[in-house]
């Protein structure tokens, strides 16, 4: 029996699995700033799906795909990309008859390729995209790659490399593809059994060809841009200038064509080395598609979208430390001092948390200094020292520990103390604005002696 993860799958736990939710959910808000909505669609499609839609010639479907029958015999794939799933979706369910046009979808979730497993590539990986249907412009194609930025400076990357390139229209691509089988059939004789296939199913699919030998003869194949049919160029050349306006910073990519056949005119991809100089590859890649949604049954209506790779965007964001904050610890870390205290620690612990702080109590009696180990084994930011003596004069200790500082903080007005010390407002004092230093009540000690306002005296 055989009890270790199917290779090339992983587990996310603890604070993995909050940075994957933090990395979505800011996705999730940038796109909504857009005007997407969610759409979920099922991890398992009926094969055609794919095989017409993510196309026959693309890798992916020839050779990635989990597909297999069911017990009710029929071929059924679970997703390797997103995008003829939600297609699908758009088309069997009609929304492009029911919903105002475009139609503008964000999705999340699992999607499963059988390739081989190697840095930021695995057999099941998890996606965020977007895909804006019905709507056939440039602007619409530059909003989608404004968006794509906006999300990665949202995530707190400085500095995007965009790769960027069109792929024509269809008259484009035939002749393109003629220049192709004229170039490659002189050198095919030479080049790996794939690309002898790819020749004959679609030669564009050489150009993406990882045999070294084979990319050498790529080198010398004909351009892309030199086939690019006048309505093509202009409105590649449109896209470019609006994302331009928007300071979208850009380097054109002639040889990236994109690994799926449902692209047409313009295609980009999100490159980041990570501050450790891992290449993780693409944290994300879309573009355009002209025929997908008829192909899949609906009308002929145009699309855009792209999809960012959870795992490889998680990846380099812990390489360059922009996810430091986002851990799995607890603010707080409620300790009784003594077994009599731990009702009243209970107590207190559900009270911070209905003050939306997280926090936890050991639930049993302990010593102090195993107390505060599991304090900071839980990556609790404070502890909450609940003595006897103290609730007596109203008063618990916080101790920050990472600073090892530690205040007396009135129980009336906790709330606000807590907050303060969690999220620290500039120039407010840390009761909440309610410090009187004329008041009694403040040489009491309202903030323990620690009133950041520094009216003490
Ligand atoms: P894709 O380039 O195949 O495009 O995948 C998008 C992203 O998913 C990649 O840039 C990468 O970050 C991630 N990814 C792909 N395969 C793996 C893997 N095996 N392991 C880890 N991450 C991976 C699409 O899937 C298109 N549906 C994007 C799109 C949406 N185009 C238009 N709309």
């Amino acid at each position: 029996m055989d009890y270790t993860p199917v290779k090339g799958t992983h587990d996310i736990f603890g604070a993995e699995a909050k940075q994957h939710n933090y990395v979505s959910f800011v996705l999730k808000s940038t796109a909504e700033l857009y005007g997407y909505k969610g759409l979920e669609t099922p991890v398992l499609e009926h094969t055609e799906v794919f095989s017409r839609g993510t196309g026959e010639s693309s890798d992916v479907v020839r050779k990635e795909m989990y597909t297999f029958l069911d017990k009710g015999n029929r071929s059924v794939t679970m997703r390797p990309e997103f995008t003829a799933g939600i297609v699908r979706s758009i088309v069997s369910n009609k929304y492009y008859a029911t919903e105002d046009l475009p139609i503008k979808v964000f999705y999340h979730g699992p999607a499963f390729r059988y390739e081989r497993p190697q840095l930021g590539r695995y057999r099941q990986f998890h996606q965020f995209g977007v895909e804006e249907i019905g709507l056939d412009s440039a602007r619409a194609d530059a909003e989608i790659i404004i968006m794509a930025v906006h999300m990665m400076q949202n995530l707190g990357f400085n500095k995007v490399n965009l790769k960027i390139n069109s792929i024509g229209d269809d008259e484009t691509r035939t002749n393109y593809r003629a220049a192709l089988v004229e170039y490659f059939s002189k050198h095919i004789d030479n080049m790996c059994p794939d690309c002898k296939e790819r020749l004959q199913l679609n030669p564009l699919r050489i150009l993406d060809c990882k045999v070294p030998a084979d990319q050498e003869i790529a080198k010398g194949a004909p351009k892309l841009k030199d086939y690019l049919s006048e309505n093509s160029e202009k409105r590649f050349y449109d896209t470019l200038s609006i994302i331009n306006d928007f300071g979208v910073e850009y380097e054109i990519d002639d040889g990236l064509v994109r690994g799926l056949d449902y692209y047409s005119e313009v295609v980009f991809e999100i490159h980041a080395i990570s501050d450790e100089g891992k290449d993780y590859g693409a944290l994300g890649g879309g573009g355009h598609y002209g025929g997908l949604v008829k192909a899949l049954g609906g009308p002929d209506l145009p699309g855009v979208g792209f999809a960012m790779g959870m795992e490889r965007v998680v990846n380099v964001m812990n390489d360059n430390h922009l996810l430091d904050e986002i851990t799995d610890g607890v603010d707080f870390y409620v300790m009784p001092v003594g077994e009599d205290m731990l009702d009243e620690a209970f107590n207190l612990t559900m009270m911070v948390r209905s003050f939306g702080f997280s926090a936890e109590t050991p639930l049993a009696n302990g010593k102090m200094g195993s107390m505060f180990k599991k304090a900071v084994k839980r990556k609790a930011k404070f502890a909450i020292i609940v003595g006897g003596n103290e609730l007596e004069r109203g008063v618990v200790n916080v101790k920050n520990l990472a600073t090892q500082e530690q205040i007396e903080v009135p129980l009336h007005n906790i709330d606000r103390t807590l907050e303060n010390l969690i999220n620290p407002q500039e120039n407010e004092c840390c009761c909440g604005g309610d410090c009187n230093c004329e008041n009694e009540e403040h040489d009491e000690g309202c903030c323990g002696g620690h009133c950041c306002c520094h009216h003490e005296e």
